[in-house]
């Protein structure tokens, strides 16, 4: 029998964690199954596709960029990923690619499941309007949070974002330079991919109270300046994107596999091995 395989599409890729988190799941709930990482430039992302369903791929998961060009792809897709215009879950069923986003999930079950957070009733902020953005914004309001400010740097995506959640009484955007101007937040989400690019942004106090939670959908490196700046400002609470990270795998593998993996203990290990994780997924 030939191997069912699955992978990471991405561009880079080469230092995603998906290939260990998946083959650590597999080995916990005894599922066989290669899992390998893909480079695919936006390009010729459609053509890798077709080469690994030729291969025997059955599944994928797809990080930046190309998270826009997987949904463009689905014959199906699922409501939270039409809301969020984003794939990162690919399923092969009956010839045609099926589409899921379990970014959104993923970072809900971190925040309110691992680390104990309630989101209801939060003021939100989300900076960047990018497809990391587009995944988690149905989601959090969805979780409750009050009000969802998004603020980008290229304004139009900030409001075509908006446009898609359909909630004018509850998500609207604003503009960068204005981010002094908006008032403070219960909730700020780091959505942009500034810092892997090595760029940095100043961000004002004023955003923040002593009670709110800044998150980085990024982990390692990428997520140090932004989580550094709320630590700065005082914000009670500063989580990464690992959390995240390891849910919405945990999500995808059930959806594949029909077994749901033991999550803590696989974020655990990562935590725990490897304290400056270097790249985003
Ligand atoms: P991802 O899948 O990680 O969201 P993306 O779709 O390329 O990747 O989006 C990157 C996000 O980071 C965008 O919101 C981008 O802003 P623009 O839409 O204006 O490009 C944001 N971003 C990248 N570099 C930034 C910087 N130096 N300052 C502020 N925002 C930045």
């Amino acid at each position: 029998m030939s191997t069912v395989r699955y992978a990471v599409f991405g561009h880079p890729v080469s230092h995603s964690l998906s290939p260990r988190i998946h083959a650590a799941f597999a080995r916990q709930t005894g599922v066989s199954l290669a899992y390998t990482a893909i480079d695919a430039a936006p390009h010729a992302f459609v053509a890798a596709l077709d080469r690994f369903v030729g291969e025997g791929g059955k599944g994928a998961n797809v990080t930046l960029p190309l998270k826009e060009a997987a949904f463009a792809i689905c014959t199906r897709t699922s409501d939270r990923a039409r809301r969020a215009g984003a794939v990162n879950t690919l399923s092969w069923n009956d010839g045609q690619w099926h589409g899921d986003n379990t970014d959104g999930i993923g970072l809900v079950r971190d925040l309110t499941g691992r680390n104990g957070l309630d989101l209801r009733g939060r003021r939100a902020l989300m900076l960047g309007a990018g497809g990391a953005a587009r995944g988690v914004a149905p989601a959090l309001l969805d979780a409750g949070v009050s009000e969802l400010i998004v603020v980008n740097r290229t304004p139009e995506r900030a409001d075509a974002l908006i446009d898609a959640m359909g909630e004018p009484d509850r998500a609207l955007s604003r503009y960068w330079q204005d981010l002094g101007d908006i008032g403070d937040f219960g909730l700020i989400v780091n959505a942009t991919s500034a810092a892997r690019g090595g760029e940095d942004f100043d961000l004002p106090f004023t955003l923040t109270t002593p009670r709110t939670l800044a998150v980085d959908l990024n982990y390692g490196e990428a997520a140090i300046p932004f989580l550094a700046w709320a630590k700065a400002a005082g914000c009670r609470d500063a989580v990464d994107g690992l959390g995240m990270l390891v849910e919405q795998a945990a999500e995808a593998f059930e959806a594949w596999h029909g077994t749901r993996p033991d999550s803590d203990t696989v974020y655990a290990a990562l935590r725990g091995k490897d304290a400056l994780l270097v790249t985003a997924d």
